[in-house]
């Protein structure tokens, strides 16, 4: 044991242990840094509003817009450009498009299948494209799944419009499909008809461990979302992270990919238990209302912003991410993290 380590570093009434010792200059504060966040490990994720011919702002999410087939495209070089992972793609159709079923999420011509394949023709293999699986942005009524009579969420019936869309935003060119609508069961059911139609290349993105969340506030107005009532039947209650383990372990076995959890900044001990856990690569969405509450803040002059956004994006990778979805992710790529 080395003179002064064994007591506590005291000789006299000075300490002996002095951690500040390496936090003496930015050099040697980065040198000993244990954790840094990587452009490869952000995910971008982008609105493509149906009918549109240009961008259109999110009054909610400010900095944030609903792009048009060609911003997207640009959208998406920038991507490349910046060298982040991936991008994940979310569709918002017509106000007319929108039906009970969700028709418009299986339509080859809807626009999450027409965004895909403009994305996947302009980058290619050069960004991993993602596509949320999801039915809320498309039904009338709001609701990640189809509703049985009585007005409830049916799960069953649900996973069969699940793999239909698996189905259409694989052939539109998704490499990699996120599963977001917590029904029991969608995993395999998307792995299942993904092999069936010949995309055993495309991978699930599992959405594990997804939280009924006030925190999805601003993204609701940024997918012009209708929702009637909330989702507490199918997303995880906020008390609860014994089942976030219980979400992971049937995801596993079902076959996930990858796996998320989500919110981030709530929900970074739920994100540290998945990660010790989970032998496959782990991500973390900093969502909409994260996003809305330190842009605002940071207008208000109540915060550092660029500091603020570092903060949290490190707080992801200490928890265990590997990978992080962020609306921040291309201004972090190219200016924040250098
Ligand atoms: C569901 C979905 C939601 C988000 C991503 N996928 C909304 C919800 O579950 O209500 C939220 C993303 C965010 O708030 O940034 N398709």
């Amino acid at each position: 044991m080395s003179t002064n380590e064994g007591t506590g570093g005291a000789y006299g009434s000075f300490p002996g242990a002095r951690p500040r010792r390496l936090r003496t200059t930015p050099a040697l504060r980065r040198m000993v840094a244990e954790h840094r966040v990587h452009p490869a490990d952000l995910i971008l994720p982008a609105f493509v509003r149906e009918g549109t011919d240009e961008p259109v702002a999110i009054g909610s999410m400010p900095g944030v817009v609903q792009h048009s087939r060609d911003s997207l495209k640009k959208a998406a070089a920038e991507a490349v450009a910046a060298g982040i992972g991936g991008i994940m793609l979310f569709g918002v159709p017509e106000e007319a498009k929108k039906d009970a079923e969700g028709t418009a999420g299986t339509d080859p011509e809807g626009i999450l299948q027409v965004a895909l394949r403009d994305v996947r023709a302009e980058v290619g293999d050069d960004l991993v494209i993602m596509s949320d699986l999801c039915l809320d942005e498309f039904t009338d009524h709001g609701h990640c799944g189809v509703l049985d009579a009585a007005g409830r969420v049916d799960n069953d019936a649900t996973l069969v419009r699940y793999a239909e869309m698996a189905r259409a935003q694989a052939a539109a060119g998704a490499h990699v499909v996120g599963p977001s609508g917590m029904m029991d069961g969608q995993v395999a059911h998307i792995r299942e008809a993904l092999d069936g139609a010949g995309f055993a290349d495309v991978a699930v993105f599992a959405y594990t461990a997804k939280y009924s969340s006030a925190f999805y506030g601003p993204f609701r107005e940024a997918v012009a979302s209708s929702l009637q009532g909330d989702r507490k039947t199918y997303q995880q209650d906020p008390a609860n992270s014994r089942e976030a383990l219980r979400e992971l372990a049937l995801d596993l076995a079902e076959g996930a990919d990858m796996v998320m959890v989500k919110p981030g900044m709530p929900y970074l001990d739920v994100l540290r238990d998945v990660a010790e856990r989970a032998d496959v690569p782990v991500g973390s969405y900093q969502i909409s209302g994260e996003y809305a509450m330190i842009e605002n803040a940071a207008a208000a002059g109540l915060l550092d912003r660029d500091a603020a956004i570092t903060e949290t994006l490190t707080g992801f990778k200490r928890a265990g991410a590997s990978m992080i979805l962020t609306y921040w992710a291309v201004e972090a790529a190219t200016r924040l993290l250098r």
